[in-house]
């Protein structure tokens, strides 16, 4: 059985609640029943979410560890910020799939720079929810 994470970073906790004109309605518990309900059958999936840098280091290398076939990392602000999560991701040997909900090209400057996205084997922004079941496909049928 194939085996994908879905990690998301801080504050989309908080989805649902937090900036509904940017990110929506929905909550990060309707997310993981929407992939669950796509993929859930004959696909190991794992989800976690965390506001601490260094929890998300952490449970990458923990999925390395586990053999994971993907990763879908939604690494929120540390994106923009966080050489150590490149670090954690480039070490770690996984296959993953940058997602962000919002077109973050379409943003302040800030956000036009990833500092994880050359780690990746892609990246989606800006398609909402629809961008964690596209990257779902994606690693579990390339
Ligand atoms: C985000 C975009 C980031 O710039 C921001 O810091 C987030 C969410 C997105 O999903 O659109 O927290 O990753």
């Amino acid at each position: 059985m194939k085996k994908i994470a879905i990690l998301n970073g801080p504050n989309l906790d908080r989805l649902g609640v937090r900036e509904p004109k940017i990110y929506g309605k929905a909550t990060l518990s309707d997310l993981e029943k929407e992939i669950r309900a796509e993929f859930g059958e004959g696909t190991y999936l794992e989800f976690f979410q965390s506001n601490h840098e260094g929890a998300l280091i952490d449970k990458i290398g923990d999925l390395a560890e586990g053999k994971f076939d993907g990763l879908v990392l939604n690494a929120g602000a540390f994106t923009h910020t966080s050489v150590a999560l490149r670090d954690a991701l480039s070490g770690s040997g996984l296959r993953a799939v940058e997602v962000h909900i919002s077109n973050v090209y379409s943003r302040e400057e800030f956000r036009h720079k990833s500092l994880t996205a050359p780690v990746c084997a892609a990246v989606i922004s800006g398609l909402g929810f629809q961008g964690y079941h596209a990257a779902v496909r994606f690693l579990l049928q390339s």
